[in-house]
């Protein structure tokens, strides 16, 4: 039986309509979506990709679908991409897989927006899952310093041992929450802390959301 995981990111490629530039998220959900797109693509299928990630522009170039750079597109007609956490207004937290700059960078060029998700990302309230930080690397300790007095509770995202490097040179500040109960604002405060890039919190973004539940699809519409 295909994963719910599978089940999400395949169909999302079923949103997509010939000729159209997409925006190919990150992650191990929308990595189905690839596989998938590159089905249709032995079908007949065209398309154009601009990828959120060094990781998902290898796996795309693997699959022979056409990448474009990001500052070679005007728009892009849809983005799928996952997510980490998803609330019932379709606000999400993303970056569990660190591209969240890139991946916002991408959705805001977007005319539509769809994530997939398995049904364990659905929640009532954000903030279970760690809100990842994109933060430059200049001053990560003063802005740790910081972030842990204000009881936001930030550690720094390790990978080997090392302070993990986005694909643009940064660090990420991973801050252990719980609950956000505002996430407009707690987005607001963050992004005004300088060394901040970007906030995992990606409000009034995604206009659906694909949930593989069991053996079956959940449809979300903003
Ligand atoms: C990447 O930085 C993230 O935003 C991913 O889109 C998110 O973590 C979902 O990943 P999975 O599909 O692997 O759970």
């Amino acid at each position: 039986m295909m994963t719910e995981k599978e089940r999400a990111g395949r169909a999302a490629a079923h949103a997509v309509e010939d000729g159209m530039i997409l925006g190919l998220g990150t992650g191990s959900t929308v990595h189905f979506t690839l596989l998938e797109l590159k089905v249709r693509m032995d079908q007949g299928l065209r398309l154009q990709g601009v990828a959120t990630s060094q990781r998902t522009e290898i796996l795309a170039r693997e699959l022979g679908i056409p990448i474009l750079p990001f500052s070679a597109v005007d728009r892009i007609d849809l983005t799928l991409d996952g997510a980490d956490e998803v609330d019932p207004n379709l606000n999400g937290i993303k970056g569990g897989g660190g591209a969240l700059l890139y991946e916002k960078l991408v959705a805001e060029a977007s005319d539509k927006v769809i994530w997939v998700v398995d049904h364990q990302k659905m929640v009532d309230t954000l903030g279970r899952f760690p809100l990842p930080l994109e933060v430059v690397p200049f001053n990560l300790e003063k802005l740790w310093k910081k972030l842990e007095n204000q009881g936001y509770h930030p550690r720094v995202r390790m990978q080997a041992g090392e302070p993990f490097v986005t694909d643009a040179g940064n660090r990420i500040l991973d801050l252990h929450l719980q609950a956000i109960s505002d996430p407009e604002g707690l987005h607001r405060e963050l992004k005004l802390m300088s060394g901040v890039v970007e906030t995992g919190l990606f409000l009034h973004m995604a206009e659906e959301v694909i949930e593989g539940v069991g053996d079956t699809l959940r449809h979300h519409f903003r």
